[in-house]
């Protein structure tokens, strides 16, 4: 096992997928002064990337969050590419695609091909589905760890740094050590269970506010608005679970059950059938609320 190296080494970073949490990852990255290469499936999807980005440094420019020339340093900073081969001189990949055990499989296994420093770290963004799994579609699961960012990625300061029964120390001190000195985020660890720290608490109580919904006891608007005056929550938990994605959240809540077998993780059929309908929350512009332009 190598030593811990000091983390201002990793310079090049690759993300693969430039979803929400994809875009937002790349968005930290290129602020933070690295060389950051987005992964999609093709080139239209990469464009599609490269737009929720630029939008993203747009809205922090309008909120006094980021000078234009900062936003447009951190924008020229990224290169968008519909090939993962473009990823072969990386020394810390992000994996973020969609919240699928085979997708992501995939992914690491053509990571493990791809990228060359033996060196280099393997990450998932994934918020529920086993480190271990993804490591051992690799052929180095000691460097494969689990970074765990938060929606809306540039606003949200957390990381969970997950360990699987492979990863080694000196790749999750590593990969630590960067979030914190290099992207300025604060780190939790966990433990390779679904969930991790967070979304177990969180989903259950979001599941929660969908089976009130379901059940006719309260509309959406009041549960949000309930949360929202009454406990202080920056958005209620049917907005949130909108902003997460409502696919995303059947997908994390369906890795919960799968693993806990408890009831209160078991996806509600109102979420089962909004899915279905592709009624996704924000990205669709429709979920429990509309989001008419977005
Ligand atoms: N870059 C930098 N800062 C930005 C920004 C950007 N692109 N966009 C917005 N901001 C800043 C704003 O300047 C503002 O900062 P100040 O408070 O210092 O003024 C702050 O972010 C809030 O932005 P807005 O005023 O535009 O919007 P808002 O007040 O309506 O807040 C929100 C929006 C940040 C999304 C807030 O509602 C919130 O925090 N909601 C909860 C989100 C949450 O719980 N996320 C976790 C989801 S779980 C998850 O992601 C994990 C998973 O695996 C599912």
């Amino acid at each position: 096992m190598s030593g811990v190296r000091h983390t201002a080494d990793i310079q090049r970073v690759g993300i693969v997928g430039g979803g929400q949490m994809g875009a937002g990852i790349a968005e930290v990255c290129a602020r933070a002064g690295l060389d950051t290469v987005v992964c999609e499936v093709d080139a239209v999807a990469a464009r599609a990337a490269r737009n929720r980005v630029a939008g993203s440094l747009e809205r922090a420019v309008e909120r006094g969050k980021l000078t234009r020339d900062a936003a447009d340093t951190a924008l020229a900073r990224l290169v968008f590419t519909g090939t993962l081969d473009d990823l072969a001189d990386r020394q810390l990949v992000v994996e973020a695609v969609v919240e699928n055990p085979d997708a992501k499989t995939e992914v690491f296994a053509a990571l493990d091909k791809i990228v060359a420093d033996p060196e280099a770290v393997l990450a998932t963004n994934t918020s529920s589905l086993p480190v271990m799994l993804l490591g051992r579609a690799t052929g180095r699961a000691d460097r494969v760890v689990g970074l765990h960012f938060f929606q809306p990625v540039p606003v949200l300061p957390l990381v969970e740094v997950v360990t699987s029964l492979h990863t080694s120390a000196a790749t999750a001190e590593r990969v630590a050590d960067f979030a914190v000195r290099t992207l300025g985020k604060r780190v939790i660890r966990s433990q390779d269970r679904a969930g991790f720290v967070v979304n177990a608490l969180l989903i259950p109580y979001l599941l929660a506010a969908v089976r009130m919904a379901e059940s006719g006891f309260a509309t959406a608007a009041d549960i949000d608005t309930g949360m929202e005056l009454g406990c202080a929550h920056p958005m209620g938990p049917l907005r949130l679970a909108d902003l997460i994605g409502l696919d995303t959240v059947a997908a994390i809540a369906e890795s919960l059950y799968e693993e806990f077998r408890e009831p209160l993780y078991a996806p509600p059929p109102l979420l089962q059938r909004m899915v279905q309908a592709g009624l996704l929350g924000r990205k669709s512009g429709r979920g429990f609320h509309r989001y008419d332009g977005s």
